[in-house]
């Protein structure tokens, strides 16, 4: 139980016997305090009710005050302000929670009381394109809360719903057969699927332009490319064939992009998985009254949805007859409930989808689908300049390319650091930092706000940056190397310094951190988390010397090293960032 949900628990307590007339449905919460002059924890329980039972808020603090029981937990709450009650953590009562924590493989993290089959849906990327930098966001944030979810309890499917069945694929087809380079193919396979797709779609976008402009009649390009989408769906022996090859170069290199991001999925169920599913769901949809056939095509409409209604209806299935990003969702949802049990689904995926998944999320209530299903939005990333990430030539940005880039980068740091480390050394410190920047630099934002992709800050070893999370790692370690394995951390421990009790108390609070992360989905509230544990650890060194020090104080100390070397290890590993021993 974290030290707020405790001393919340406490102040109800109190005013339930305090013999208060309370308003239905009233809890008093307690949160860290705002001003640490004052307390640890506050609460402003006295000043709501205060109000609605129109008493004066101080007087009425005081009597809650006077009567709050905190177990030894804190001395006697104060007052202070409007009639803010203010908690401060005794020094014994923290050395107790040392204590604690050090015996608790959790490190004070509780499990949710209802565990949930969550389905998380991230990544995502459309086979036979670029996996580019874009899509680090949703990699790495729906990985983070995958870890987090899984780690409080929860039963976790990761599901890499790859869109391995759209339009391009007809590009790539029609490339395929008139100009596929096989040499280059054998070489390198993906560079060629990538250039076929290029050139098709090139050529297609061509003719539309010239189509508008009066300059031709026709699209022959993208009428063709249309027909081997067709055929391919219908289930054309070669076109599949192709197809099934196609995909299995993208996915060998999709896995070098998530080997290298140490990004792991329990399925790979991409859009093509659900085919055969499709007409049967349309069948339901019309059968059911939620859709109907509007211009030849068979829709959804929203017109009860304010918000909605006048947005373009939900189509699943076109005019020509074929089935879309949408149905495949539908499908998807359907599969995920009956087979698996999902009770929650979480989309992350960028939010220019918001509509989509809006629509989606209405169709399969209608069903009578209910799990909670989230759309879990990110921004843009932007290049230094402000603008979107591209290369030299205008092009997105590829991913492999940022990661070896990271991993280089790092790799000179290190270099310059610490040349005498081994070879193997440098390049395990290089890919934990390289990555682990690229990573941070991802979760420490919120997720809603652009952010711009700066090398030299993401890779800074001072300020709220990986490598100075995992230097502040190495520091927690480097204490133990040199006791050369003397350490016994035993009690009783003291705590009579404020840094001791800062880095004490922010440990203690690791607990109230990783569960913040899932109630908004905000991997940067345990990027922040860890980022203030570090610092806290810092100033402590700084102020404290450990080695130095004596009998209990010594001991503390050394718990207080151990316990931020374990709770830095946990939170990054929480957010997919690996530690080393030296830099
Ligand atoms: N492939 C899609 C894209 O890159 C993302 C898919 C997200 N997941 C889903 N179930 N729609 O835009």
């Amino acid at each position: 139980m974290t030290i707020p949900f405790y001393l919340g628990q406490q102040v109800n307590r109190a005013l339930a016997t305090a013999g208060l007339e309370l308003p239905e449905g009233f809890a008093a919460v307690v949160t860290p305090a705002a001003d640490t002059r004052f307390g640890d924890y506050q609460t402003n329980a006295a000043m709501v009710l205060a109000k609605v039972m129109k008493m004066n808020p101080r007087v009425l603090a005081e009597q809650i005050a006077g009567v709050v029981e905190t177990g030894g937990l804190c001395g006697t709450p104060t007052v202070a302000g409007a009639g803010f009650i203010n908690f401060s953590v005794l020094p014994e009562a923290l050395a107790g929670k040392l204590e604690a924590l050090l015996g608790d493989d959790r490190l004070g993290v509780g499990e949710v009381e209802e565990k949930r089959t969550v389905v998380i849906d991230f990544s995502a990327p459309n086979v036979a394109k670029q996996m580019h930098v874009g899509h680090i966001r949703s990699t790495i944030i729906g990985d983070c809360l995958a870890r987090t979810a899984r780690f409080v309890g929860h039963r976790v499917i990761t599901d890499n719903h790859i869109g391995d069945w759209g339009t391009q694929f007809g590009m790539v087809l029609y490339g395929w057969k008139r100009e596929l380079d096989a040499a280059a193919l054998a070489a390198d396979p993906i560079r060629e699927l990538l250039r076929l797709y290029k050139a098709v779609n090139a050529q297609s976008k061509g003719e539309e332009v010239a189509k508008e402009a009066g300059e031709r009649a026709d699209t022959p390009t993208r009428d063709a490319c249309k027909a081997e989408l067709v055929k391919l769906q219908a289930g054309d022996a070669e076109n599949l064939a192709i197809w099934e090859q196609c995909v299995a170069v993208s996915k060998a290199g999709l896995e070098t992009v998530y080997e290298k991001l140490d990004v792991g999925f329990d399925h790979w169920l991409g859009e093509s998985y659900y085919n055969g599913m499709l007409s049967g769901v349309v069948k339901e949809l019309e059968e059911k009254g939620i859709a109907r056939e509007s211009e030849g095509a068979v829709c959804v409409f929203f017109d009860d949805i304010p918000a909605m209604a006048d947005k373009a209806p939900f189509i699943v299935r076109k005019s020509d007859g074929g089935f879309g990003y949408a149905t495949t969702d539908v499908a998807t949802v359907k599969h995920r409930v009956e087979t698996w049990g999902a009770d929650a689904i979480w989309y992350v995926v960028g939010a220019p989808q918001a509509l989509h998944f809006e629509q989606l999320f209405a169709t399969v209530g209608r069903m009578g689908l209910q799990p909670e299903l989230k759309h879990i939005a990110f921004g843009s990333i932007l290049g230094a300049d402000g603008k979107m990430m591209k290369t030299r030539s205008g092009e997105s940005v590829g991913l492999l390319e940022v990661l070896e880039e990271a991993e280089e980068r790092a790799r000179a740091t290190v270099e310059e650091k610490n040349p005498d480390l081994t070879e193997e050394e440098k390049l395990e410190i290089a890919s934990a930092v390289g990555i682990g920047a690229v990573k941070y630099q991802e979760l420490s934002q919120g997720r809603l706000t652009d952010y711009k992709f700066v090398w030299d800050k993401m890779l800074a070893f001072q300020g709220n940056t990986a490598p100075y999370l995992q230097y502040s790692y190495v520091r927690t370690r480097s204490i133990f190397r040199k006791l050369e394995g003397e350490v016994v951390l035993a009690g009783p421990y003291v705590i009579t310094e404020k840094e001791e009790k800062e880095l004490a108390l922010t440990l203690c609070r690791f607990a109230e951190a990783v569960p913040a992360v899932l109630e908004d989905f905000r991997p940067n509230v345990l990027a922040g988390y860890v980022y203030d544990l570090a610092r806290a650890f810092h100033s402590f060194f700084e102020a404290c010397p450990v080695l130095r020090a004596e009998g209990e104080q010594r001991a503390t100390r050394l718990a207080l090293c151990e316990l931020t070397s374990r709770v830095l290890r946990k939170g990054l590993e929480l957010m997919g960032i690996r530690v080393t021993e030296k830099m």
